[in-house]
């Protein structure tokens, strides 16, 4: 059996999928329970149907909680929430490779701001289109699931993009991680984390009505050993 070094990979619970009647409860258990950061899944009804919440959802939490707060944009024109997010203290920030009509000119202005810096792709899109911005970015984030809904089933072809990132990262030596997101679960994880991901992002499997989020939690991590 291959065992993984798990303290080089990080669990990102996605709020998604939490209770919003008691989030921050939420948020707490999950801070106490071990989660390396926050995911903040903000949504405009434009790049994707659905409209979550806005930027000032950071600015109540950060009164709340220490967590890294990694902050995924599914939204059109993202550069124009860069300001108010970095204020309200987002520690990190995605945008879609998808949504950036210039994904360079938004790369120039994410690159100046006090954040680290992520570019997400989704199922549909090759990730060799990412190779020739690993060197102005912190993160990839390999969509798993087309982005909108939590709770959708892992999409299989997303391992083989995650290991020709890992390979690129290598070869390139270069120091960026790789986030995946959607379907992360007991069963997905392990496979994931052996194609080469360092950041597994999880809404329904950490924040579900059937059981704790420490369980879920600590059942993710337990099966990151593959
Ligand atoms: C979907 C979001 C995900 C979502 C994942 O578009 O980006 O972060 O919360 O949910 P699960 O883990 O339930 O697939
Ligand atoms: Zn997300």
């Amino acid at each position: 059996m291959k065992v993984i070094n798990l303290n080089n990979i990080r669990i990102h619970p996605s709020i998604l999928a939490a209770d919003f009647s008691n989030l921050g409860d939420q948020v707490k258990d999950a801070e106490s329970c071990g989660a390396d950061g926050l995911h903040i899944d903000i949504m405009d009804g434009h790049f994707v149907d659905p409209i979550t919440f806005g930027p000032m959802i950071l600015e109540n939490l950060r009164n709340i909680s220490d967590l890294h707060f990694d902050v995924h944009l599914m939204v059109e024109n993202p550069a124009k929430y860069f300001s108010d997010l970095v204020g309200f203290g987002a520690d990190s920030i995605t945008v879609h490779y998808e949504a950036c009509e210039s994904l360079p000119e938004v790369l120039d202005i994410l690159n100046g701001l006090n954040v680290e810096t992520s570019v997400a792709i989704n199922p549909q899109t090759k990730v060799e289109n990412l190779f020739p911005y690993l060197s102005r970015i912190d993160r990839a984030l390999v969509m798993s699931v087309n982005p909108g809904y939590g709770g959708q089933s892992f999409i299989e072809t997303t391992l083989d993009k995650i290991s020709l990132l890992k390979e690129d990262i290598s070869r390139e030596i270069l120091n960026v991680d790789i986030q995946v997101d959607g379907g992360i679960n007991e069963e997905t994880a392990g496979r994931v984390v052996s194609a080469g991901a360092d950041i597994l992002v999880a809404g329904s499997a950490v924040f579900n009505k059937g059981f704790t989020v420490c369980h879920g939690l600590n059942s993710i991590r337990r099966h990151c050993e593959v």
